[in-house]
């Protein structure tokens, strides 16, 4: 099967060849069916030729491709970031990805998070006219719908029992209340779960403190934005925090960490290239290498204290090779 690879800018250039590295390996020791072709969309591709996702690219990577293991975007000479939202954003939303799962590995706790990826303040709605900045937060239903469905299904696959509705619904009544609508509608289906709704600056506070009374956590994409990095804060970084953003109709997805370009560190060598991993693990398991998938994520965590992306790396491999010929 043929997987899409799009390091993009910054950092993404060292801690995505780092995964490549460790998929090579697996795939050769344990002989999968595994090929990646290598994208060039980011910035630079962006400034000499203007363009983002070129035309025609997505069928294309529905049709040839299982999934995308996505680096950062994020460039100095694009401040606006046009670019990063042509192209991260025309994925997520023309390919319809429309679950971005964020799993927060924490000591003690680990906490589903799943971040809605299509709509809300991300939807593009909006202008600038004599002063005034308006963008729109977004809501259907059909939208919330198929996404707290798909998550409470996930969430009771998993074994979980507890899920947590992240909203704003006291000072942004209209999209609030939809969620809540909603939210509740579609846990009657869901008898083993135990419901709780917090308003997301509440919940930044308590998952700061005490994580473990989270299991489940479903909101809209700018709360689940935020949280993520709230949650990779708690993790012991951004290094640490790898993602999944999915289409579950399709089964196609997109795996990238959730740490960006990082401009400050881009060349140094000192990029830390565990979420970069970690979203190769989630892409394996995924695909359905379960094994492959087990493997890299066991080997992942005696690793972290490395301080290069390098050696990192060759920590990560010889773990592996140990592993995989059986001395380790
Ligand atoms: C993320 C990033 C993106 C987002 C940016 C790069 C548009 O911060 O994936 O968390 O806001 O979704
Ligand atoms: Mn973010």
């Amino acid at each position: 099967m043929r997987i899409a690879v799009i390091p993009g800018d910054g950092i993404g250039q060292e801690v995505i060849p780092a995964a490549l590295r460790t998929l090579a390996l697996l795939t050769g020791e344990m002989r999968l069916d595994l090929e990646w072709e290598v994208f060039d969309w980011g910035a630079r591709r962006w400034l000499a030729e203007g363009e983002g996702i070129p035309d025609g690219a997505l069928g294309t990577l529905t049709r040839e491709y299982r999934a995308i293991l996505f680096g950062a975007l994020g460039d100095r000479r694009i401040p606006d970031m046009a670019h990063g939202r042509a192209i991260l954003l025309g994925l997520r939303t023309g390919l319809n990805l429309y679950v971005n799962y964020r799993p927060l590995f924490l000591p003690g706790a680990t906490v589903d998070l799943y971040r809605e990826n299509t709509e809300g303040l991300y939807a593009g709605m909006g202008g600038t006219a004599a002063g005034v900045a308006v963008d729109t937060c977004v809501y259907t239903r059909q939208t919330v719908e198929r996404f707290v469905r798909y998550c409470l299904r996930d969430l009771s696959n998993k074994g979980r029992r507890r899920v947590t509705l992240v909203h704003k619904a006291n000072a942004v009544p209209h999209t609030g209340r939809l969620w809540q609508e909603v939210f509740h509608a579609e846990l009657t289906a869901f008898p083993e779960l135990t419901a709780t709704e917090e308003y997301v600056d509440s919940f930044c506070y308590h998952l700061v403190r005490d994580p473990s009374r989270y299991e489940g956590v479903l909101t809209e994409n700018l709360f689940g934005d935020i949280a993520s990095d709230v949650g990779a804060a708690l993790m012991g970084g951004l290094g640490f925090a790898a993602s999944a953003n999915l289409c579950p109709e399709t089964g196609f997805g997109l795996f990238e960490p959730v740490h960006g370009s990082a401009p400050d560190i881009a060349g140094t060598g000192a990029a830390n290239p565990y979420a970069a991993m970690m979203s190769a693990a989630m892409l394996l398991d995924h695909v359905g290498y379960r094994c492959a998938a087990g493997h890299l994520r066991e080997c992942l965590c005696p690793a972290a204290p490395a301080a290069t992306t390098e050696q990192f790396t060759e920590t990560v491999l010889s773990l592996l090779r140990r592993r995989l010929r059986g001395n380790g």
